[in-house]
């Protein structure tokens, strides 16, 4: 089987690709990423060599060249990682989340239907549900939850979400979606919460922490998130949405509490800045549907994960340093200066 992996050079894609090749090494991975500034192709080096693998750095928006790979690949399944995914940046500037997140997944799905793929697979988040009050925690998203994105980021999101559901419906498309809660693990980009806070506390930097610190969300690890997406695109049913989250919800300041401690770093580094306009309160996943009908369990609990992550940060800071170039540099004096004093 041939598996097309947009985004396969960030985060999360690349650690599915090295879910897959451990426990499918059988199946062809195809990557497809155009590289940017969240696209690191060193994170891909241990499968380069893989004869089961192939990169090939493309822009899931470009029609002509997606329509290229299909016609070489055939794939038979297509995830869907690629996007833009920093919820700041979509503050800054929306256009370029509108090309990716919205016209990529439009590209991707009329590629689909015309090779007859078997399925086309949408990674989504539980952020196109927008939030939930902190003090009610009997609250949570369920897959009937309706759509209520806060961010430029989340409701481009919510928009593919909507298109993908739009082609089963109206072309029979096999697609099938999963929302997932914020993960952290190894290989994040630092300019998300957790490697950010690993990062600059690593460097004895101040930490900007957005309000008061109390916005909260559910933790999962990476791998946990991988398994799901498996399961979910190999057996879950077309034209269904399954949501994915650990019941691990910590706010903000929590978590970069254990951060600091781990790192023997003081409390004195956290910097409260002004909030996040939008800044959704509280994220909680209810992921009953994907463990009764496809039998999903996370498997890694927070303490262990965190842990395991900082250790990873620490022990690979030539991956931290590439990866934090000097357009990061340049992006993290834009977005803080004004805000946080050294
Ligand atoms: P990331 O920002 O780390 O990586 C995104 C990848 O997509 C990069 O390799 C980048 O080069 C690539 N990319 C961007 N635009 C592209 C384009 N036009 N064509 C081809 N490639 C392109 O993102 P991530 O955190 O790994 O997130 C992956 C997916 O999971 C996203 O769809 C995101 O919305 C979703 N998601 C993320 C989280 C989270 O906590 N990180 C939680 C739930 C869902
Ligand atoms: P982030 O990692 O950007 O993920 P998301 O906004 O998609 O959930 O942020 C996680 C939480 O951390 C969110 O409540 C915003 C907060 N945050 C800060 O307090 N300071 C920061 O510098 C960043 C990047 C995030």
């Amino acid at each position: 089987m041939t598996v097309i992996v947009t985004g396969g050079a960030g985060f999360i894609g690349s650690n599915f690709i090295f879910f897959q090749f451990e426990n499918h090494p059988e199946d062809r991975i195809v990557c497809v990423d155009k590289l940017s500034y969240a696209g690191n192709i060193a994170t891909l080096k241990s499968v380069m060599n893989n004869s089961n693998f192939r990169f090939i750095k493309a822009d899931i928006s470009d029609k002509e060249a997606v329509e290229s790979i299909f016609g070489e690949e055939h794939p038979d399944i297509v995830v869907n990682f690629a996007a833009e995914t920093h919820v700041d940046r979509s503050i800054d500037d929306l256009s370029v989340f509108l090309k990716t997140n919205v016209i990529g997944t439009q590209v991707l799905m009329d590629a689909c239907r015309k090779y007859n793929v078997k399925r086309f697979h949408q990674v989504s988040t539980d952020e196109v549900y927008g939030d939930l009050p902190i003090d009610r925690t009997d609250l949570f998203f369920t897959e009937c939850t309706g759509l209520n994105a806060s961010s430029p980021y989340s409701a481009s999101k919510a928009s593919a979400d909507l298109i993908a559901l739009s082609y089963f419906k109206t072309f029979g498309l096999p697609v099938t979606i999963t929302r997932c809660s914020n993960n952290y693990g190894f290989y994040q980009f630092p300019e998300k919460l957790i490697p950010l806070a690993i990062n600059r506390a690593l460097e004895n930097k101040k930490i900007p922490v957005y309000g008061n610190g109390e916005n909260v969300r559910d933790w999962l690890f990476v791998e946990d998130h991988c398994s799901a997406i498996d399961l979910v695109m190999r057996k879950g049913k077309t034209g269904e949405v399954y949501n994915i989250g650990g019941h691990n919800e910590q706010s903000n300041i929590e978590v970069i509490k254990v951060i600091l401690n781990q790192l023997g770093r003081p409390e004195t580094l956290v910097s409260y800045i002004a909030d996040r306009p939008g800044h959704d309160r509280r994220y909680a996943i209810d992921s009953s549907k994907i463990q009764n009908e496809l039998g999903w369990k996370p498997k890694t609990e927070f303490q262990n994960g965190i842990r395991k992550t900082i250790e990873w940060y620490l022990n690979n800071r030539d991956w931290l340093k590439n990866t934090v170039s000097g357009g990061y540099n340049a992006y993290f004096d834009k977005m803080y200066s004004e805000k946080l004093s050294e």
